[in-house]
């Protein structure tokens, strides 16, 4: 039987912290649907359809991932599509409590949701959108840090790397 999860977030932009959440997690699960949030209340810097399209030239060479989006409760978006493990990353001990809180909520919404934490890699564990964001807000070299795709996305939005 194939063993599916779903990995939501805001991917706004895709970074190299969760590319290797998603190569990894290849080890626990034959595919992954790689979700993103139309989340419009967060006034993301990227819509919904730029970051799919950089979440699929980012990991077009991986095989077990597909990618989609949903609005709403995440829980509605398992239902719908009949998954029931959801995969995060963790970075820090930052991270527990919030990702603690939301894995909390989505059980008690939907009992068969299990949330699976995959640890970031030492390399990765500072990394974050909102980070890359500022960097390259204030022009900084995020190039070691995002998927060329996100790097020229972000030069065409802001002129940076
Ligand atoms: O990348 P992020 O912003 O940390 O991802 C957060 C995300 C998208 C996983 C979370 O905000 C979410 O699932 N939002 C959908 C709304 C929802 O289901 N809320 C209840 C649980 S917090």
């Amino acid at each position: 039987m194939n063993k599916i999860a779903v990995y939501p977030g805001s991917f706004d932009p895709v970074t190299l912290g969760h590319l290797d959440i998603i190569r990894r997690s290849n080890v626990l699960f034959d595919h992954i649907v790689v979700a993103v949030l139309n989340n419009s209340k967060k006034h993301p810097l990227f819509s919904v359809d730029e970051r799919k399209t950089m979440l699929e030239e980012a990991t077009k060479d991986f095989k077990h991932v597909t990618i989609d989006s949903f609005d709403g409760l995440l829980v509605n978006y398992l239902k719908k599509t009949n998954i029931s493990i959801i995969i995060r990353g963790l970075r820090a001990i930052t991270d527990f409590e919030y990702e603690l809180q939301i894995a909390s909520v989505n059980k008690h919404l939907c009992h068969s949701a299990e949330t699976c934490f995959i640890m970031s890699t030492n390399e990765f564990a500072f990394l974050s959108s909102s980070i890359v964001k500022e960097i390259a807000q204030n022009g900084g070299d995020v190039s070691s840090l995002v998927p060329n795709v996100t790097c020229h996305a972000l030069q065409e939005k802001m002129f940076v790397c």
